[in-house]
């Protein structure tokens, strides 16, 4: 039912592993898919586009300079077609390709100028895929928001064994019915989420201020991947330099006060991540002038508790979102000190981070996280590219929303 009229593009590229293609493409047409094809140049060697159009029922595109398709500029309007690409097989070629932005041939051209999910399905020898320069690419394509499919462990047409063995049909199958299956429920369920993210900045006077080292990359990262799932978001942002993005509804505000107004204005949501840097505190006083140097030294500062917006989410009685997800930047026993707040806030998910280490978390394109839910399970994500880990956060969230929906209806 979810796959009925959807519209698949194929990139069939030059492995052994080509005419598994053609089972999927079966096992999709069954399903009332509508499939279009690319055949690589390298593709071709392996399989035929006769066997391609044959079961797709569809022209096979193979040439970017097509003479007999000069109405349409093909390179543009397959990808528009497409409500998914899928490349399979992926070669060490072929991502080597993708990792560079190569626009050479049809293929190439297509997900370059695409605007659509795809998902790569490689296949190759056991120490073509290890081989640094190919884990590197597959580093940039994840990276690059290129969905992978496998490789799996197992007996490779070359006789040697290892990663490297492409995905079954059946699998690369079950992914992308599932795939459309989240989609669809998303849609209809129309979910809303609000994330916050950046530092906030308590004045002491017009021009000084307390505030955090926060850049609101990984939030604002975060809001991006929950937009790409289909659910409306809208970020509220502290301070920083990231360049708005034109699906995403942006708030700038500046104190913690000033994002607990628009938190409140943004409820009701499903789904809220609060991954802001917020000050704990700000001065009771803030004076109405610049403070003078009239003394050798400032005596003291007051200080006073700023409203905790996580526990807001999480304790309050009447829209509390069905997900609250908090973060937890922590530069000593960092897992422990996650639990403890997870615990005491009553949030669903804590994202816990070491930003003792500077090459991660504040200000830094990196990050490495750790997720714990109420259960106590932790998946720890290794260091990766903020947008990389936000995809994982983002999938995490609308899994677990998807199954506390199940359960409620
Ligand atoms: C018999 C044969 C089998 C091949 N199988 C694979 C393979 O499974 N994976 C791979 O990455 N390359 C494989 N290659 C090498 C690719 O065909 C070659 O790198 C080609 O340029 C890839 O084309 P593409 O970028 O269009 O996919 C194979 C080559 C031959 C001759």
């Amino acid at each position: 039912m979810s796959l009925k009229n959807k519209k698949i593009l194929i990139v069939i590229g030059g492995g052994i592993s080509a005419y598994k293609a053609l089972d999927l493409i079966r096992l999709l047409k069954k399903n009332n898919v509508n499939i279009k094809t690319i055949l690589t140049k390298s593709g071709k060697e392996f399989v035929t586009p006769l066997s391609v159009t044959t079961l797709t029922k569809n022209k096979t595109f193979e040439d970017i300079f097509d003479k007999n398709s000069e109405a349409e500029i093909d390179h543009i309007s397959l990808s528009r077609w497409a409500d998914l690409i899928v490349v399979l097989p992926t070669t060490a070629n072929f991502m080597t390709k993708l990792s560079i932005g190569k626009a050479e041939d049809l293929a190439t051209t297509v997900l370059l100028a695409s605007d659509k999910d795809i998902l790569l399905v490689p296949a190759m020898n056991v120490r073509m895929w290890l081989h640094k320069a190919t884990q590197n690419n597959f580093r940039i394509l994840q990276d690059y928001g290129y969905i992978f499919i496998g490789p799996e462990k197992g007996e490779m047409a070359c006789g040697e064994y290892g990663e490297g063995k492409m995905s079954s049909p059946r699998q690369i199958y079950s992914y992308i019915k599932d795939y459309f299956d989240k989609k669809n429920l998303v849609i209809k369920k129309k979910f809303k989420a609000l994330v916050t993210t950046g530092p906030t900045r308590e004045y002491l006077d017009p021009v000084r201020y307390i505030s955090n080292e926060s850049s609101g990359k990984q939030g604002y990262e975060v809001a991006l991947a929950l937009r790409k799932l289909g659910i409306e978001t809208k970020l509220i942002s502290g301070p920083s330099n990231l360049i708005p993005f034109k699906d995403l509804k942006i708030k700038n505000i500046v104190s913690a006060k000033e994002m607990m107004c628009e938190v409140k204005k943004s409820l009701p949501v499903d789904i809220a991540v609060c991954t802001a840097a917020v000050s704990d505190f700000k001065p009771i006083y803030k004076s109405k002038n610049k403070i003078k140097k009239t003394d050798n030294r400032m005596n003291s500062i007051k200080f006073e508790k700023n409203p905790d917006i996580l526990e807001f989410l999480c304790k309050s009685n009447k829209d509390r979102p069905k997900i609250v997800v908090g973060f937890c930047a922590e530069t000593e026993k960092v897992i422990q000190n996650a639990k403890v707040k997870l615990r005491e806030k009553y949030c669903d998910l804590i994202v816990a981070n070491n930003v003792s280490n500077k090459n991660l978390g504040f200000n830094s394109d990196f990050n490495k996280v750790s997720i714990i839910d109420q259960t106590g399970k932790v998946i720890s994500i290794p260091k990766n590219k903020k947008s990389y880990i936000a995809n994982k956060i983002a999938n995490i969230i609308l899994d677990k929303l998807l199954i506390n929906d199940k359960s409620i209806n």
